[in-house]
């Protein structure tokens, strides 16, 4: 077709949300160009989530218009440049264009874990490939259009991350239930995909409530879901160890709640903490330990660098706003609130935001401060390698006055034991 002389394609991360392109922009219909945004308005982050909800990735230009397309990218990374110099980034990502696409990737992308995928079995969500700051759909995935798509032995043993858009949550909420629901043995399989599917179900019910944290149904789901998992470390002593291999890829907040709630409650069953109600509530109160993190702007959450002292400011107040927003809309015990309040503070009054010390830090709040540093040291974050468990440990271990001494000789026993369980599996 002679029309299509007239456009060239762009691909969607060269135009910059926030940004006010001077030409039209096309897609690609069916072999027709069809106008999609006009010169002059903001390409805002909905017009983004819209194009990667359709799964577009290119956009077209008119070809007149490659002057003012050159002006517009000139301009863009200078801006950009200077913003993000100015705002102290540093880390694998130099380029502005880069940390933009790693924030549009976390916020429509939602990481998936292939342990529960099964060769030959449906999907009806498209799975795309997160490598190097990148997503892709699978080529299989890719080269049919419409669902359902066959889970292949690529996609299966695929050792990168695996994301799926966010507005196919439902549909993966839907597929884990089935897996939930699923006759399980008491084999190892088995159980390793029971413990996949609740932790699966974990992140979701999280991403929810972090989403909309004030909505008294997902809390109810959060507790439900914490309910499960306390119910499955209780059943079977050597299966909670499939509960805490922690995959994560990236530092993601529901990860994250989702580790440190895990790894809580394996401390406290080790110390003998009966489960109703005090398995229940520690494991609420740690799973919900950073909803703070909701009402801080995600860019600083997300940000793929080290924070400038005045982020890090910015960042402790999720302390106080994750306590705030709890008590406003939800009533919830007082011990589940001890993991929100004080998971920052530390023994020696160092800590945040109160400098609380000594016998002022509760039980759980001294399992909620030692869980979460640990789980962010051994977790890969864009700008740093993951600490080993016995890297991390000796970094607690020097500091060993801010934390409780019991409780951290029962997490090197209980990483001896993960060792253990690993190498027998
Ligand atoms: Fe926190
Ligand atoms: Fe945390």
């Amino acid at each position: 077709m002679a029309m299509a002389d007239n456009y060239f394609p762009v691909p969607l991360k060269r135009i910059v949300v926030d940004t006010v392109p001077n030409f039209d922009l096309f897609i690609k219909q069916k072999e027709r160009y069809v106008l999609y945004r006009k010169a002059n308005y903001t390409f805002t982050k909905e017009n983004l989530r819209n194009l990667i909800d359709n799964r577009i990735e290119d956009l077209f230009v008119q070809k007149r218009d490659l002057k003012l397309y050159e002006q517009y990218r000139l301009q863009v990374r200078e801006e950009t440049e200077e913003e993000f110099k100015a705002k102290g980034f540093e880390g694998i990502f130099c380029d502005p264009e880069e940390v933009n696409r790693y924030h549009a990737i976390l916020g429509n992308y939602h990481s998936v874990d292939n342990r529960l995928f099964v060769e030959g079995a449906e999907i009806d969500f498209p799975v795309y490939a997160h490598v190097e700051n990148d997503v892709a759909l699978f080529p299989e995935i890719e080269s049919k259009k419409e669902g359902p798509w066959e889970l292949t032995p690529s996609i299966c043993s695929f050792k990168k991350e695996i994301m799926i858009r966010k507005t196919d949550m439902p549909k993966y909420r839907a597929f884990v239930e089935k897996m939930m629901a699923s006759p399980s043995g008491a084999d190892q399989p088995a159980l390793m995909r029971k413990a996949t599917a609740l932790r699966e179900m974990s992140k979701i019910v999280v991403q929810d409530v972090l989403d909309d944290p004030r909505s008294g149904e997902k809390m109810k789901k959060v507790g439900d879901s914490v309910n499960n998992m306390v119910d499955f470390i209780l059943e079977n002593e050597t299966s909670y160890f499939s509960l805490m291999t922690i995959s994560a890829h990236d530092f993601y907040t529901y990860t994250h709640s989702l580790n440190v709630c895990t790894f809580s409650l394996g401390l406290g069953s080790a110390i003998g903490l009966p489960k109703t109600p005090d398995l229940e509530m520690l494991g609420l109160g740690t799973m919900l330990h950073d909803i703070g993190k909701s009402q801080v702007d995600s860019k600083l959450i997300n940000k793929p660098g080290r924070l400038t002292d005045e982020e890090f400011m910015a960042m402790k107040n999720h302390v106080t706003l994750g306590v705030n927003l709890l008590k406003e809309h939800h009533n919830l015990p007082a011990q589940v609130m001890e993991p929100v309040a004080q998971h920052h503070e530390k023994l020696t009054g160092s800590g945040y935001p109160n400098g609380i010390k000594g016998d002022q830090l509760t039980l759980f709040g001294r399992i909620s401060s030692i869980v979460d540093i640990y789980d962010a040291l051994t977790t890969v974050r864009s700008y740093k390698k993951a600490f080993t468990p016995f890297e991390a440990l000796s970094i607690l271990a020097k500091n060993e006055d801010d934390y409780d001494h019991q409780l951290l000789r029962e997490v090197v026993l209980m990483l001896g034991r993960q060792v253990k369980s690993a190498g027998k599996a």
